[in-house]
């Protein structure tokens, strides 16, 4: 692998010093390595023999990088983590002209019509939250609940019953191991993936896998023979390549899989997020109360209120989930920026930086979401859902879901932390997302009447 002479300045410490410090304490590193080196720097994190990562946190390079140069990019290995979980069938795992025609086939589903069908169901299963007067609520748990319960129902479109109960069970094994620190190192580490039997750590996770899979199978089969639902299941069911062919059930299993693995804990951690901030400041949760009490109660409105999307899209800006979109691996030499890299260094457009720069933030540190409604941002210098050809396909129904969820909520309970919040230090790791550190848990001191947003629109 040639590489280039002259690299953007960065890190002396050992490679593997540097990614022991990016695992311990990303934000840190990152913004120590800002202060120093300033809007691109190279590191080698990833193990001994890193190749080098360079970091981007200025908007015209990240433009850059999600436009004119995205035909020199790669995510090669980057995903190959994810593969025992997804299958080689995702969307995740492609490049190229199949990665265009997959998306094209998903993103019907999750856009438009397909989500405003869905805003009623969301509603609903949000109400099925049944917490008395004076319960403790493990608010991360309990948004992990509601955003499974909506992936079952809303992308996999399972109605209850004995199969929905199963898969549901299993499924809550399945992510809850898949974040536990020691399980997930065997995803990083192909070694370690040996069927030792079912007592063994891999041999395990086939095992629920494979109880996962036939389940899922068994669900396609019978969709197969029945008339189209609104969910995305159905939509996929229903789609045809550029050949007019239907997607195998392989293909239809690993989307459905990518799709659980990337929208369940990302949309469950913004919505702790958003908790955490509104009860770190009450004069915000006060003004979002207000908001919400003086608006018509339909999902489609409450999608639209000013005040709930700036409070969404600042959550997501101060601690963007994704503290990095996916790292891209040159596969053709291209300039940038005055460097020049070649074949097989990383570019990564740093969100966590982004969102943190001075003349698009001004006072970065403090939670404001009055400034979504004072300036606008390029989608350059805001990216919490990434950028480009690669760009999240979930951000419409993300959003869309969390500003019902949240409405929902706010409109039936007045909750107070349950101790004291302390300042925030650093946010913690959870799987594949950052999270407010300790378990946020928040105390309901009041029942309130605020109309459901089940309840059709006047007029
Ligand atoms: C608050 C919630 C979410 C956040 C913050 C988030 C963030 C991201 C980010 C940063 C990326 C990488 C983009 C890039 O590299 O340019 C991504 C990719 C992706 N996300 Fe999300 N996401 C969220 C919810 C969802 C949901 C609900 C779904 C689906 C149901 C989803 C499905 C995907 C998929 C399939 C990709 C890969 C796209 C591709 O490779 O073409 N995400 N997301």
């Amino acid at each position: 692998m040639k590489l280039p002479a002259k690299l953007p300045a960065g890190s002396s410490l050992l490679p593997l010093a540097q990614t022991l410090q990016i695992i311990a304490n990303p934000t840190g590193f990152l913004e120590d390595c800002a202060k120093r080196y300033g809007d691109r720097f190279t590191l080698r994190v990833l193990g001994a023999n890193s190749p080098p990562v360079v970091f981007f946190s200025h908007p015209d390079d990240i433009q850059a990088i999600f436009t004119t140069l995205a035909d020199r990019l790669e995510l090669g290995k980057v995903t190959h983590p994810f593969r025992p979980l997804t299958g080689d069938q995702s969307l995740i795992m492609q490049d190229g002209a199949r990665h265009q025609q997959q998306r094209q086939l998903l993103m019907p589903a999750l856009h438009g019509e397909s989500l405003q069908n869905c805003g009623e169901l969301i509603c609903q299963i949000t109400q099925q939250t049944d917490w008395p007067l004076g319960a403790v609520i493990p608010v991360q748990a309990q948004m992990l609940e509601i955003s499974l319960e909506l992936i079952l129902r809303v992308v996999f479109g399972l109605q209850p019953g004995q199969r929905y109960l199963q898969l549901k069970a299993l499924l809550h094994r399945l992510l809850e191991r898949v974040n536990s620190p020691l399980y997930s190192v065997q995803f990083f580490l192909p070694p370690l993936q040996r069927d030792w039997g079912s007592h063994s750590p891999w041999g395990s996770f086939l095992r629920l896998r494979q109880q996962i899979d036939a389940l899922l199978y068994a669900e396609i089969r019978e969709r197969r023979a029945q008339p189209p639902g609104q969910d995305i299941l159905s939509m996929l069911l229903a789609a045809r390549d550029l050949e007019g062919q239907p997607l195998s059930d392989v293909e239809l299993r690993d989307q459905l899989m990518t799709l659980l693995l990337l929208g369940h804990e990302t949309t469950a951690s913004g919505l702790t997020w958003v908790f955490y901030w509104l009860h770190q400041q009450p004069d915000v949760l006060a003004r979002l109360q207000a908001e919400l009490d003086r608006a018509d109660s339909s999902p489609a409105a409450l999608a639209q209120l000013p005040y709930l999307s700036a409070v969404c899209k600042e959550a997501l800006r101060i601690y963007p989930i994704a503290l990095i979109a996916q790292p891209r691996c040159v596969k053709q030499a291209l300039r940038l920026a005055g460097y020049e890299f070649e074949p097989g260094a990383v570019l990564v457009p740093c969100i966590y930086l982004a969102h943190r720069r001075a003349e698009a933030y001004p006072d970065a540190e403090r939670f404001r979401p009055e400034r979504f409604l004072e300036a606008k941002l390029s989608p350059y210098e805001y990216l919490p859902f990434g950028g480009g050809s690669r760009s999240c396909i979930g951000m419409a129904l993300a959003l869309f879901e969390m500003k019902l969820i949240l409405a929902t909520l706010l409109k039936r309970y007045e909750l107070r932390p349950a101790q004291p919040l302390r300042p925030l230090k650093r946010p913690a790791r959870r799987g594949i997302t950052f999270v407010p550190p300790g378990d946020l848990q928040l105390q309901v001191v009041g029942l309130r009447s605020g109309a459901s947003c089940l309840a059709k629109p006047a007029g």
